[in-house]
């Protein structure tokens, strides 16, 4: 790497800052979207940081960009670097009686019918503040919090073993759902034996929701066998609504059914609870922003 050149005025925070987006897209178009430039305009900021460094940061397999040695290294470095900057803008804003800047939340899909309940009054009481919401399954938010990617985090799984503070927000139940014809529909006290001649439709492995249902099933020595699998909660909504099967879903993303869409059946040993939790690293320098959101969305007791 040319040293001098990299320490010199050549490289500059903007062309830093499209890096960064680039590197968490994987897409010069789509990060040309988010940062609402021109995708030459990318291409060029992208050109000039690579001459800068003197070593590719992207590599092109087929038609998905990879981020090579370098640009994993140049994106581990940089991200202290935004966060050091990002606190200053929040704290200057702060002075003028603003809370002010982004708040960057990775929560895992189920919880997407929570958090927007949680947005919605937090930004109207701070117009300043920009989110950025990512949304992915339990393993896929996993990485992301152990590279540190965004503020905040949402599971109701939280990952076990790492120096986390894990804070409660509001219960989850996973309930069973079958078609509104279902034999069973309306009879209290099904055993789940009764539906064994069912299509049970679970969430792919990864996700959290299949690992809360695999361990309360592996509790009673009981195996499971999914005869489908669905990466979306909407899609096995509509397959079980469709008569396709049955299947175990957090209540949150029942919401705003239309009548006779599916059944919600009772059968013993359900709901499995479970609650939503906001997740960051212990330790972790939080934003004026993300301290603001805790205190915006947590309980009044906190534990
Ligand atoms: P999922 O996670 O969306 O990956 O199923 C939900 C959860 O953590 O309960």
């Amino acid at each position: 790497m040319n040293k001098t050149r990299f320490h010199t005025r050549q490289t500059t925070f903007r062309q830093l800052e499209v890096f960064r987006e680039v590197a968490v897209q994987l897409s010069v178009t789509q990060a040309a979207q988010a940062l609402h430039l021109a995708q030459p305009t990318v291409s060029t900021q992208l050109a000039k940081l690579t001459e800068s460094i003197g070593l590719p940061l992207f590599e092109q397999v087929g038609k998905q960009l990879y981020l090579t040695q370098a640009g994993q290294i140049l994106q581990e470095e940089t991200r202290a670097l935004f966060e050091v900057l990002d606190r200053v803008e929040m704290r200057l804003a702060q002075l003028t009686g603003l809370t002010a800047g982004v708040l960057r939340l990775g929560v895992v899909t189920t919880s997407k019918y929570i958090v927007p309940g949680m947005l919605g009054p937090f930004c109207r009481q701070h117009p300043q503040v920009e989110v950025e919401l990512r949304i992915a399954n339990r393993n896929e938010v996993i990485t992301r919090l152990m590279a540190n990617t965004d503020d905040l985090y949402v599971f109701s799984e939280p990952p076990e073993g790492l120096d986390i503070v894990t804070r409660p927000l509001v219960e989850n139940a996973l309930v069973v759902i079958a078609p509104s014809d279902h034999p069973l529909a309306g009879r209290a006290n099904v055993q789940w034996s009764d539906l064994a001649g069912d299509r049970l439709i679970l969430r792919e492995p990864g996700s959290g929701t299949r690992r809360a249902i695999e361990r309360h099933f592996a509790a009673r020595s009981e195996v499971i066998k999914p005869q489908m699998i669905i990466e979306s909660n909407e899609a096995i909504r509509a397959s079980v609504s469709a008569g396709l099967g049955i299947a175990i879903l957090s209540r949150h993303t029942l919401a705003h059914a239309a009548p006779n869409e599916f059944v919600e059946l009772d059968v013993v040993g359900f709901p499995i609870w479970n609650h939503w939790s906001l997740v960051y690293w212990r330790g972790k320098a939080l934003s004026p922003v993300a301290e603001a959101f805790i205190e915006a969305v947590l309980p009044v007791v906190n534990l």
